[in-house]
Parts: structure tokens; C-alpha cells; sequence
């Protein structure tokens, strides 16, 4: 059964193509592609974004959504194998998965870390349960990685820089934010600017906030097939001169994983890392570089007014392509 969990998972001519198919439904979004099916997007956690443009992106194609949330208008899932559920669950991710698949074509799937304890969290439990389970496609709505930004974040540089992206100074920068956020779209950041090729440089404020093990270990493996470069760095002025991309997000330092009280103290000093004017200035010929964040966003928190609202800013751009990268995704996994 072929899903979307991760891009790692698909090829780069497979991402191209899906990518060339949403500039192609971005031109043209009407269609009957997913005429008579239909899709189960299932939140554990809140979307404005992603659940809006996959109900609409499945309109748009003749086919039908449907949202759940489990725990509220769904009954608490299962995920742990041989347990007694004597707990709050009421089914099994095994009934739950098998079961959609016979009412549904594709289930979408929004899952948050809980953020108690990494080696749990990272396993990603409940994307996988429904990947085991499922008899249909599977396609990742936010977990520990957000592909689907992934590729949005992908078109948007497209359309600025043209297909080829290698060679791009590319500044994957840390922010400030008073909540110890998720690493999804950090990860998913790294991969693809990565596997695009571009030189990558992953700005942090210390080694506690880089990113697992596992995401660094693909963006190495991605430089070395695509050409592009991979490099950490805490010197603000250095990442941002000359770059031609800044893409702002905040993450909870790992080594403090379920203890974020403990990690205050140390976020409380780093407010600093806002991406601002003068930042923004040094970037290529003189302050044109992008910038872009996946959204939500806090103004003057993560970045300034001046910076959301300037011309080089393509946050707007990014969110409208999760529309008609989704529907690409959608369209191929139907195509099967
Ligand atoms: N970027 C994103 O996934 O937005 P939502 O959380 O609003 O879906």
C-alpha cells in the first residue's frame, strides 16, 4: 500500500511530479479526479490550514470529506498492542483503520507528539497504527514531520527561483516562541531543502536544540545524493548574509523533552533569534532574501511586522499551496 508519511519515502521524480501536477491544479483547480471517493481526515489536534484545504481541495476534485476527532465527536483510539482498555479508549486503532477503509478511499491523519517522552513520541504510534491498519492510502496531516508543508514550502520556492533549486544559500532558523513546540515541520524543513539540493544551514541557539538523530541523519544522506551542503550554526549575522531563504520555526530542545520547565530558563534568554529588518538586511543583494513559516505565527514573537508584511515575504503563497500540493498528493495515491 503506497502512503505519504514522509517525502524520504517517495523519490525525487515522484516528488517533482507531484509538485509539477499542483502548478498544473493551481492553473486550473476544478476537476472530477476524486469524483464519487471520498476522505477521512482525522485530527487529534487543531488545524485552521490543513484541515480547510484538504475538505476543500477534495470539493474542487468531485470527492468528499469527512473530519473526525477522536475524543470528541469520535471515540478514543487504542494504539498499544495486547493492552487491557480499561482506560479512556473505547476501540482499537486495528477496528478503527479497517473500518474506515471500508467507508473511505484515503484517510488523513494529524497527530501530535505528546511531549512527555521523545523515544515514545518519535515512534509516531498513531500514524503508524493507521498505516499498519488501513487497507487504503495514508497520508501524514502532521505528526512528527508535516510533508505536506513540505511540498507547499517546495512550490512556493519554485515559483521564485524556477525548478532548480540547487545552490541556494538556505537558513533554517530557530525562533523564539513561550510554548515548547513541535520538531515536525523543522524536520520536514531539513528534508526537503536538503533533497532539493540547496546549501542548508540549520541556525540554532545551542547543540540542545538541534534536531533528532534521525532527521539530521537524512538531510546528510540527502546533500550527499543531491549535491547540496548541510551545516549548524549559532551565529546569527553569519546564517542570515547573503542567504536566499530563511524559514523561521520554533521546537523544544530534545535533552529537555517532557521537563520544559526546566528549558524555560534557557528560552527565556534567546528571544533574540526573531527574524527581524535588520536580520533580514543582510540577506542576498542587500535584504531580498524569501522569508516563510509554516503558520501559525505569533507577530513580533517569531518575526516582526515589518518582516510578515514585506514583499519577500511568502508565508500567504506557502499556505495556498498546501491546496494544490494536497490535491496532488490526493490525486496520485487515488491513481494508485
Ligand atoms: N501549517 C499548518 O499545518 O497549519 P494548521 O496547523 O492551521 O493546519
Amino acid at each position: 500500500m503506497k502512503h505519504f508519511l514522509n517525502t524520504q519515502d517517495w523519490s525525487r521524480a515522484e516528488l517533482d511530479a507531484v509538485l509539477d501536477e499542483a502548478a498544473a491544479f493551481k492553473a486550473s483547480p476544478l476537476g472530477q479526479q476524486m469524483a464519487g471517493k471520498s476522505i477521512a481526515l482525522v485530527f487529534f489536534n487543531p488545524s485552521l490550514r490543513t484541515r480547510t484545504s484538504f475538505e476543500i481541495g477534495a470539493t474542487q476534485m468531485g470527492g468528499h470529506a469527512v473530519v473526525l476527532a477522536p475524543g470528541k465527536d469520535a471515540w478514543p483510539i487504542e494504539f498499544d498492542f495486547g493492552t487491557v482498555m480499561d482506560g479512556e479508549a473505547e476501540e482499537h486503532i486495528a477496528e478503527v483503520a479497517m473500518v474506515l477503509s471500508r467507508y473511505v478511499d484515503l484517510i488523513g491523519v494529524r497527530a501530535f507528539p505528546k511531549f512527555v517522552d521523545w523515544s515514545v513520541d518519535r515512534q509516531d504510534k498513531v500514524l503508524a497504527g493507521f498505516a499498519k491498519y488501513a487497507t487504503v492510502p495514508v497520508i501524514n496531516l502532521e505528526t512528527i514531520t508535516h510533508p505536506c508543508q513540505e511540498l507547499a514550502h517546495a512550490l512556493a520556492l519554485r515559483e521564485r527561483f524556477g525548478k532548480d533549486l540547487r545552490g541556494r544559500k538556505y537558513v533554517l532558523t530557530w525562533t523564539y516562541h513561550p510554548k515548547a513546540l513541535n520538531t515536525a515541520v523543522a524536520n520536514s524543513a531539513l528534508t526537503i531543502a536538503t533533497r532539493l539540493g540547496m546549501d542548508v544551514t540549520l541556525l540554532c541557539p545551542n547543540e540542545q536544540y538541534l534536531l533528532d538523530e534521525r532527521y539530521m541523519g537524512w538531510a546528510q544522506q540527502n546533500v550527499a545524493e543531491s549535491g547540496g551542503s548541510l551545516q549548524v550554526s549559532h551565529d546569527i549575522d553569519a546564517a542570515y548574509r547573503d542567504a536566499d531563504v530563511v524559514y523561521a520555526k520554533s521546537w523544544g530542545a530534545l535533552p529537555y523533552f517532557g521537563n520544559w520547565e526546566a528549558e524555560k530558563p534557557m528560552r527565556e534568554t534567546l528571544k533574540h533569534f526573531i527574524v527581524d529588518e535588520r536580520k533580514m538586511a543582510l540577506t542576498r543583494d542587500g535584504g531580498k532574501g524569501l522569508f516563510s513559516h509554516c503558520l501559525p505565527l505569533r507577530r513580533n514573537v517569531k518575526a516582526t511586522d515589518g518582516v510578515m508584511d514585506s514583499p519577500n515575504c511568502i508565508v500567504i503563497d506557502e499556505a495556498e499551496n498546501r491546496l494544490h500540493v494536497q490535491k496532488a498528493v490526493m490525486a496520485r495515491l487515488l491513481r494508485g
